[in-house]
């Protein structure tokens, strides 16, 4: 077991409160959240729909505020930041990985991680050097000039991992990044995201998939807003749910 106290801080989340007044009602996306996370983590959260997952990415991945409460990504307290400024910590610090892949369909594979350096100021000749080693990185090599449609979805959140990877990110953010993806892809992308943890990369992921959650080495379980359960992966799922392979799903699928 790797031992995460003496490291420092990455992400430093307190007291986070996100409250939706509709009509009559109020929701509490988030409901009093703290939690640190330290470089070099391999975070699951978890929880069902609607138990405030995405709002806490959202909240991390300066994609969202929160109503109250405090934010605080490498030291730098990211609630007084301008929106200008938010939006350059995403492009410097955060590498993000969505379900749907979010690349630019009229655009090639290379241009589609070369857009994520632009903001980087790096010449052109760099930007396509950075991008291609990436895009080699995730075994993609010789697919530069594809268009996304002329890929597999497996090989599409690959390019999506490229472009996260591109700007060097200090945390990499992934919302369901396998939910769209079958059994056997979902388990290569996977692979692939604890090869990145290993090499230092910290990693928050939100998952439905228990079998996915319980290869991270920390799982965060969310419900109405609230953090329910902190700890390691063995603790969360005692009876080791084995990640899904082709078995896993045909069962699924029986029952
Ligand atoms: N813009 C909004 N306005 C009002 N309520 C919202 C808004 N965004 C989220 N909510 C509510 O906040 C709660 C948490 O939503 P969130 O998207 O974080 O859930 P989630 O855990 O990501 O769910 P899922 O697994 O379905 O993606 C839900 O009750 C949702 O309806
Ligand atoms: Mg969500």
């Amino acid at each position: 077991m790797k031992k995460i106290e003496n490291r420092m801080p990455l992400i430093e989340l307190d007291e986070i409160y996100k409250i939706y007044h509709m009509g009559d009602s109020e929701v509490r996306a988030a409901d009093g959240v703290t939690l640190r996370i330290c470089e070099g983590e391999f975070v699951a959260i978890v929880g069902q729909s609607g138990s405030g997952k995405s709002t806490l990415m959202n909240i991390i991945g300066c994609l969202d505020v929160p109503t109250t409460g405090s934010y605080r990504l490498k030291g730098e307290d990211v609630s007084e930041l301008t929106d200008d400024e938010q939006a350059e910590i995403r492009n410097k610090m955060l590498g993000f990985i969505f379900q749907q892949y979010n690349l630019i369909p009229k655009l090639t594979v290379l241009e589609n991680v070369e857009l994520s350096l632009l903001y980087a100021g790096l010449p052109a000749e760099e930007r396509v050097e950075r991008a291609r080693l990436q895009i080699s990185r995730v075994g993609l090599a010789g697919k530069e000039k594809n268009l996304p449609s002329q890929l597999s979805g497996g090989q599409q959140q690959r390019v999506s991992i490229a472009r996260a990877l591109a700007g060097n990110p200090s945390v990499i953010l992934a919302d369901e990044p396998t939910g769209a993806l079958d059994s056997r892809t979902s388990r290569e992308v996977l692979d692939f995201l604890k090869q990145l943890n290993e090499e230092g990369n910290t990693i928050v992921l939100i998952t439905h998939d228990n079998g996915i959650a319980a290869e991270a080495t920390r799982v965060v379980r969310v419900s109405d807003g609230k953090i329910v359960f902190d700890g390691p992966a063995e603790e969360a799922f005692p009876a080791a749910v084995p990640a899904p392979g082709p078995q896993h799903r045909k069962a699924e699928e029986a029952s």
